[in-house]
C-alpha cells in the first residue's frame, strides 16, 4: 500500500551466540557436504544458541543494544513487538519474558507470528500504531533459536538455519520526507504447510508417537518454497517500486529475507543491481528467520553504509506462506 507513515528509526541492535558451526559440522555426521550446502544456499557458517540462550535471551540482548543505540531507556518504550517463529514455549508470550530479562514491567508486550516475514509485519502494526498516536516509542524485536527445532538427523534442513536477533527503536518523525513509503503484506494459507512444526499444538499435541515420529521438528517442502518465493519476491519488488515511482538506481541497499542465497541472486538480477546493492547475511549466520532483516538493518546502519535519506526495499517470504515488502527512507 502507497501511504506514508512517518516513521523513524531511532536505535538497532543485534545479538547472535558465540558458538559458531561450520559446515564441516554436518559433513562429519550427515550424507552432505560443504560443496552442496554452499552452492544450493550460500551459508558457510551459522550461530547456535548455548545450553542458557533460548529466544528471549537473544531478543533481550538485542533490544538493550537497540535501546541504548536510540539514546533512550526502557521507561521510554510503551509497547514491545516481538516477532518469532521459535518462542521460548507457546505461552506466555517470548515478549513477556524479554520483559523479565529486561526488568521492564507494565507496557503492554506481545508475540507476533508470521515467521521469516515476521519483523516487517511487526514493523507495519508498530507504524500504524505509531501514526495513530496509541504509541511514542515501540521496541520491534525479531529473535529466533531455529536450531533447536531443525531435525539434526535430516540433511534437507539441518544445514540451513542459524540462531540470532535483531531489535529496532522506532517512533514518529517529525521529517515529511522519513517514513515507510510504501507496504504490502499477504499470506496465501493454502500452502500453510509448505513449513510448519507438525506437532506440539492442539491439532497433533505431544505424546510419545509425535516425539517418536520426530514431528516436533521444522518440515518443509523446501523446493516448492523455493519456486514460490523466487517469483513472489519478483513481484513484490517490482511492485514496490513502481508504487514509490522509484527504480533501481534510486535504491541505497535491498535487504532480502536471507532464505537461500539463489533466490537472493535470482532478485538480484532481475533488478540488474549491482551486488553492493544487495545485503548478505546468509553466508555468516544462515537463515534466521524473523531475525534476518533487522540483523542486517542494524549492520549496514552501524557500519555506515546507510545513512539519513537513503532508500532501503526490504523483503521477504516465510512460513504461512507470509510476504511483505517495504520501502523506507530513512
Ligand atoms: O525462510 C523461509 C523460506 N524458506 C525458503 O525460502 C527455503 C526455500 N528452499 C530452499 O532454499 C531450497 O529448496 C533448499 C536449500 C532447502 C534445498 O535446495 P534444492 O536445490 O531445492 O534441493 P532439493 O530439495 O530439490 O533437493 C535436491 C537433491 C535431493 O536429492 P535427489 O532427490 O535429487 O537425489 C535432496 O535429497 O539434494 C538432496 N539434498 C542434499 N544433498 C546433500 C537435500 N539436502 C541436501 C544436503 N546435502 N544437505
Amino acid at each position: 500500500m502507497k501511504k506514508h507513515l512517518p516513521i523513524r528509526i531511532v536505535g538497532t541492535g543485534a545479538y547472535v551466540p558465540d558458538k559458531i558451526i561450520t559446515n564441516q559440522h554436518f559433513v562429519d555426521y550427515l550424507d552432505t557436504s560443504e560443496e552442496w550446502i554452499l552452492s544450493r544456499t550460500g551459508i558457510h557458517e551459522r550461530h547456535r544458541a548455548g545450553p542458557d540462550e533460548y529466544t528471549s535471551t537473544l531478543g533481550a540482548r538485542a533490544a538493550q543494544i537497540a535501546v541504548e543505540d536510540a539514546g533512550l531507556t526502557f521507561a521510554d518504550i510503551d509497547l514491545i513487538i516481538c516477532a518469532t517463529a521459535t518462542p521460548d514455549c507457546l505461552f506466555p508470550s517470548t515478549a513477556a519474558f524479554i520483559q523479565k530479562h529486561l526488568g521492564v514491567t507494565d507496557i503492554p508486550a506481545f508475540d507476533l507470528g508470521a515467521a521469516c516475514a515476521g519483523f516487517l509485519y511487526a514493523t507495519t502494526v508498530a507504524a500504524g500504531l505509531l501514526e495513530s498516536g496509541m504509541h511514542d516509542n515501540i521496541l520491534v524485536i525479531g529473535a529466533e533459536t531455529l536450531s533447536r527445532f531443525a531435525d539434526p538427523e535430516d540433511r534437507t534442513t539441518a544445514i540451513l538455519f542459524g540462531d540470532g536477533a535483531g531489535a529496532a527503536v522506532l517512533s514518529r518523525s517529525v521529517r515529511p520526507e522519513q517514513g515507510v513509503l510504501y507496504w504490502e503484506w499477504g499470506t496465501d494459507g493454502s500452502r500453510a504447510e509448505h513449513i510448519w512444526f507438525p506437532a506440539g499444538g492442539s491439532r497433533l499435541y505431544a505424546s510419545e508417537t509425535t516425539v517418536a515420529e520426530r514431528l516436533h521438528y521444522l518440515t518443509m517442502r523446501g523446493r516448492e518454497v523455493f519456486k514460490f518465493a523466487v517469483s513472489k519476491m519478483q513481484v513484490l519488488i517490482d511492485r514496490a517500486l513502481s508504487e514509490c515511482g522509484l527504480d533501481a538506481d534510486d535504491l541505497k541497499l535491498m535487504i532480502p529475507h536471507q532464505s537461500n542465497l539463489r533466490i537472493i541472486e535470482s532478485a538480484r538480477r532481475r533488478l540488474e543491481l549491482p551486488a553492493e546493492k544487495v545485503a548478505i547475511n546468509i553466508d555468516r549466520f544462515g537463515n534466521t528467520s524473523s531475525a534476518s532483516i533487522i540483523m542486517s538493518l542494524d549492520e549496514n546502519l552501524r557500519s555506515g553504509r546507510l545513512q539519513e535519506g537513503d532508500h532501503v526495499l526490504m523483503v521477504a517470504i516465510g512460513a504461512g506462506l507470509t510476504w511483505s515488502s517495504m520501502v523506507v527512507r530513512l
